[in-house]
């Protein structure tokens, strides 16, 4: 501890970033192997065996990137038993924005009436969910911020070219969020190492507004469609396989533990072979890994906190034990982050009251955006006024001038 003079409390020195809430939230519709059968030229039998998916989920009419992640979030709030005011930063890592801006983020901001909180979206493919976790945990350890929401959430098969059998197989929409709140106590975020190789750029994408494709002449898109996703699959596979062991090794070494303390690892949902390949790397067995791409398929940056949310419902992470988290995907871009659980607080007096406050700020978010638009309908009509007669008492002068 410093004290910096006797009037201000003690600055800690040392601070943690612990995850103390989580959530998911997937939408209702299943999509199986069998139904897709009928849209492209595929079968079960081909996408179990080459990719271990069996369904994913998609969103409905009424579903979109951000109601998902509002779902995820609010759950989240709820294990944490954390106040939307109490919230500092909001990140949202998707590749499925509902807008390019305003930001998903700032949506579910006011949604939740997260009135003191900045929120943005971050854009790192399937490994944006890592990058933002580590992001918000630095904020946190820097003595900057106290509450963090790191939410991915994503629409994937709004942009899927449901004629390339090679990428709608994968796919699927869903959210999974997380809370992390400033400690004193040791644990929590331990290390992160994230990377990019931009000139990899080519093998996964979707193209979009302001994309390089726009200024060829003949809109061609190097044959890409616009707002589709595009895919090299097999080198994205080959690069998968090779950043994985690769990535988590390097993190464990920051973390200054062995892959023997793991008790979990938490991996992007890709490709049950991408993971058995990683298991083989890493010489660990299959089973330390959180596998659920059967039931969802590839939810891009909402795959890890999907798959979390489901290791912790499952029991498979208690308090003090170390887990691995790894993303890949477009950019291309990788991350990987060990940590140390630290498990749910256990509710106390004053949960119920959070609960029922908790709602009510979800009930007054609809009436507070409605009265804040029509507060500023009424100064913009008063200022006019104003003006107004500012004008008419200007030309009055003018006639008594003359
Ligand atoms: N159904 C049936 N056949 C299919 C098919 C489908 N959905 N998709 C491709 N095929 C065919 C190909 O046309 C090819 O046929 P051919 O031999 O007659 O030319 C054959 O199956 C093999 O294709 P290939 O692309 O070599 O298959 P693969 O074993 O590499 O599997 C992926 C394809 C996409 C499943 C695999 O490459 C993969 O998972 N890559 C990683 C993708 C990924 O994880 N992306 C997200 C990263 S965040």
């Amino acid at each position: 501890m410093v004290t910096p003079n006797n009037d201000m409390p003690p600055i800690p020195t040392t601070r943690y970033a612990h995850i103390v809430g989580w959530g998911m939230a997937v939408p209702e519709t299943i999509l199986t192997n069998d139904d897709l059968e009928a849209i492209v030229d595929t079968s079960d039998d081909w996408i179990r065996s080459r990719t271990g998916i069996k369904e994913r989920r998609i969103a409905g009419e009424t579903e979109s990137t951000a109601s998902l992640g509002l779902k995820a979030a609010r759950k989240a709030l709820q294990v944490a038993d954390i106040l939307p005011t109490d919230i500092d930063l909001i990140v949202v890592a998707t590749s499925t924005p509902e807008n390019i801006f305003p930001s998903t983020a700032s949506l579910i901001q006011n949604w939740l009436g997260a009135n003191r909180a900045g929120a943005f979206d971050l854009s790192a493919a399937c490994s944006g969910f890592v990058y933002g976790l580590d992001m918000a945990a630095q904020s946190i350890r820097s003595g900057s911020m106290q509450v963090a929401l790191v939410i991915g959430a994503e629409t994937m098969t709004r942009v899927m070219d449901w004629q390339d059998r090679g990428t709608c197989i994968l796919f699927g929409d869903g959210a999974g969020a997380v809370v992390l709140k400033a400690s004193n106590v040791e644990g929590g975020v331990l290390s992160a190492v994230l990377r990019s190789d931009g000139s990899g750029g080519e093998m996964l994408g979707i193209p979009t507004v302001g994309s390089e494709d726009l200024y060829h002449s003949d809109f061609s898109t190097h044959g890409h469609k616009m707002h589709k996703m595009h895919m090299n699959g097999g080198e994205v596979f080959k690069f998968a396989t090779r950043v994985i062991a690769e990535s988590i090794q390097q993190a464990l070494v920051k973390a200054n533990i062995g892959i023997e303390d793991l008790s979990l690892i938490v991996p992007h949902q890709a490709n049950l072979r991408i993971i058995q390949a990683a298991a083989r790397s890493l010489k660990v067995e299959p089973e330390l890994f959180a596998v659920n791409l059967e039931r969802y398929g590839n939810t891009s940056a909402a795959s890890i906190p999907i798959a979390l949310c489901e290791a912790i419902d499952q029991k498979r992470l208690n308090s003090g034990e170390y887990a691995a988290f790894i993303g890949f995907g477009g950019g291309l871009t990788w991350a990987s982050m060990i940590i140390q659980w630290t498990g749910a607080k256990t509710p106390d007096a004053r949960s119920g009251i959070n609960q029922q406050r908790r709602q009510f700020s979800y009930m007054l978010v609809r009436w507070r955006t409605q009265w804040k638009r029509l507060n500023q309908q009424v100064s913009n009509f008063l200022e006019q006024i104003t003006f107004r007669r500012s004008r008419i008492q200007r030309l009055r002068d003018k006639v008594d001038q003359l």
